[in-house]
């Protein structure tokens, strides 16, 4: 959308999809829920800060605050002077309160093997694993570097830094070992802890290794603590490596929890995105807090006899937020598994939510299009009558993903909360509240209370319809902090728009009802004879024809219109990607959006290149469909998959 060019009073996107499917939540659901009072949006704008005083005294604190906010922008300062610990919060609270028997996480590794671990248990494992931290040297304000498969011991371990007031900066089990190096490195980790390997797709991720070489490069790690997990061979090294088994053998059972200040650091998570070098972005403990515990409440309807499971890994955002720190800030039942949804059958999800009675099922728009493409003949079997309620996480959701998801998964009983947030809000912003506001497939539908969402221009001029910028114009609690080490990228990238006011990155447009519909990054907008046309809404378009599984979209230069649409296409099992296809698909998109955006370029594939998060790379597609020679691929999943698309359609 920058290199555009736009009058104040257009919209700054077109809005060319309309979708008009409302879905009401049900009288009983509204009746029993968390959130049944519509008034909670108008207090909450209001008085945000005293709305958000009420959510912050749901957490126990050590010392209360003296004041609310302090907003000098672009840096905020959320209950200046409290005092709490995060760990506390998670574990000693329910403990004190009796819950210490209640089950916390029933976890499953993807061999079949399983754990059913209470707030005891937990409680346990991390006051000795804080206490063999701290044994290592390890205290409040060093950074300890976690690397692990999705097993318990992930949980512990942030759980025990939090404990002892040590950053964590946990990094995906799934990145390379430049990719770990430089995240160590940049956070000046003095501690790493791994496993010796995890699960995935019957095979061991080998994370000890790729440890031991990314270490290597690594002076400011003076230990690594390995969980025995796959009983690989693996190699220790004398004086720097200890087994976590044996590192907490011999310590007491309780660690004192560090009385933290509210805006000491309680972690750092790198956000790779698409492009350029990864930002180390910083949450600290009340305001982030806060918010992951009163969204996990009130976005999941989170009650006491829930079983909550959120599918992300703990190496993402929505694993700190969503595993870690929201559902067990409330008590929650959630399950944690290990391993991939397609192992050893394309049912294991199901699977998984028929053995443990999930009730509230959160996951990604990407695991919903391969669910869609593999056919629900791998739900045939399993009992999903448990499911009270879906999420959606990640990118938009086409409205034909959200339809299947609606009906396939939640048997059309299960309200649905598609929630926008990012590494850098922390918690939810955008999400319907599941009793008060009826959904429509696709749409993020409003802000959350307390969250001031608004739709700029290019110029920063507030349109009220139509589609533009997302901007949030007041500080939240649980916001980022900052970008370790880079005060001025923290500037430029954020607030470097508008004055005082945070730039997501995003496109949104606001229908005639006051819905909001995420566009995608604003980077990924075309502009196709002076309209700007969002990639998302033709992906929709093309996801929504019967025979297609998946589409990514990109503008390429065109002489005639400046920029003319390529789509890449993954199309359902047994279709065949012939001119007939090609004709029918761009024609379906010219029906459901408009001649303007019928795609030049039809491109069949049967994979698509994304980041490890399962973003898309748009960036790389423009440069297949204009035969330009690759970028940097050193974050793609899969660099064959680019590879074998340069290889076929890179000189056309
Ligand atoms: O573009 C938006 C997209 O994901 C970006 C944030 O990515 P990340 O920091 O990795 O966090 C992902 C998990 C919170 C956003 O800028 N995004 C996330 N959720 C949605 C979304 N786009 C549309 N709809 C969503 N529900």
């Amino acid at each position: 959308m920058s290199e555009a060019p736009h009058s104040n009073d257009k919209a700054t996107m077109d809005d060319l999809l309309k979708e008009n499917r409302l879905f009401e939540p049900s009288a009983e659901f509204k009746k029993n829920a968390v959130v049944n009072d519509e008034g909670i949006y108008a207090s909450a704008s209001a008085n945000p800060q005293a709305y958000w005083v009420e959510h912050a005294k749901s957490l126990e604190w050590f010392k209360e605050w003296d004041q609310v906010l302090d907003w000098k922008p672009p840096f905020a300062k959320w209950f200046v002077g409290g005092k709490l610990n995060a760990s506390y919060n998670c574990l000693d609270r329910h403990v004190k309160a009796g819950l210490g028997e209640k089950l916390a996480i029933l976890w499953e590794g993807e061999p079949g093997d399983e754990q059913r671990l209470t707030y005891n248990d937990v409680y346990l494992a991390v006051n000795k694993f804080a206490n063999g931290l701290k044994k290592l040297g390890v205290s409040k304000g060093d950074r300890v570097a976690i690397y692990m498969p999705m097993v318990p011991e992930a949980a512990y371990a942030m759980l025990a830094c939090a404990r002892i007031g040590a950053i964590h900066t946990v990094v995906f089990g799934g990145f390379s070992v430049d990719s770990l190096k430089g995240r160590i490195l940049d956070a000046d980790a003095k501690v790493l802890i791994t496993a010796d390997g995890g699960w995935r797709r019957g095979k061991i991720v080998p994370l000890k290794q790729t440890s031991d070489e990314a270490v290597d490069g690594c002076p400011c790690i003076e230990h690594m603590v390995v969980v025995r997990r796959t009983e690989n061979e693996v190699s220790m090294q004398d004086g720097r490596d200890v087994w976590y088994h044996d590192l907490v053998a011999d310590v007491a059972d309780f660690c004192e929890p560090e009385p933290m200040d509210a805006e000491d650091v309680l972690f750092i998570l790198y956000t790779s995105g698409t492009t350029g070098k990864p930002k180390g972005i910083i949450h600290t403990t009340g305001g982030y807090m806060t918010g992951a515990a009163a969204t996990t409440k009130m976005v999941f309807d989170l009650k006491d006899d829930d079983v909550f499971w959120c599918t992300a890994d703990v190496g993402w955002i929505t694993g700190h937020s969503y595993i870690v720190y929201g559902p067990m800030a409330n008590a929650a039942t959630q399950v944690m598994y290990e391993g991939s949804p397609d192992y050893p059958e394309r049912n294991r999800f199901w699977k998984i939510v028929e053995k443990y009675k999930v009730s509230k099922f959160y996951t990604a728009p990407t695991a919903i299009r391969a669910f869609m493409k593999w056919g629900t003949q791998w739900l045939e079997g399993s009992d999903l009558s448990s499911l009270k309620l879906l999420g959606s996480v990640g990118e938009p959701i086409n409205p034909e993903a959200w339809m299947w998801y609606h009906e396939q998964i939640g048997k059309g009983r299960c309200p649905i909360v598609d929630t926008w947030w990012q590494t850098e809000t922390g918690s939810i912003m955008i999400s319907p509240l599941p009793a008060l506001v009826a959904t429509k497939p696709g749409s993020a539908t409003r802000a959350m209370p307390g969250i001031d969402v608004r739709i700029l221009t290019d110029e920063g001029k507030e349109i009220d319809k139509g589609g533009g910028y997302l901007a949030i114009k007041s500080p939240w609690p649980s916001m980022l902090r900052g970008i370790w080490g880079d005060e001025q990228r923290y500037r430029d990238t954020y607030w470097g728009r508008w004055p005082d006011t945070y730039f997501p990155g995003d496109g949104v447009k606001r229908d005639d009802d006051g819905y909001l519909w995420l566009l995608g990054r604003v980077d990924d907008v075309m502009l196709v004879a002076g309209h700007n046309i969002s990639t998302m809404e033709v992906e929709s378009a093309l996801v929504d024809h019967q025979s297609v599984a998946e589409s990514a979209v990109v503008g390429i230069t065109d002489e005639l219109k400046g920029q003319a649409i390529a789509a890449f296409v993954i199309l359902k099992e047994g279709q065949n990607g012939d001119d007939a296809m090609t004709a029918a698909l761009k024609q379906h998109v010219a029906e459901k959006i408009g001649a303007i955006a019928r795609p030049k370029n039809i491109i069949f594939t049967a994979e698509l290149p994304k980041t490890r998060s399962g973003k898309i790379m748009r960036r790389l597609l423009r440069d297949i469909a204009e035969g330009r020679a690759l970028g940097d691929v050193t974050t793609l999943a899969d660099p064959a998959v680019v590879q074998s698309l340069k290889d076929k359609y890179g000189d056309s």
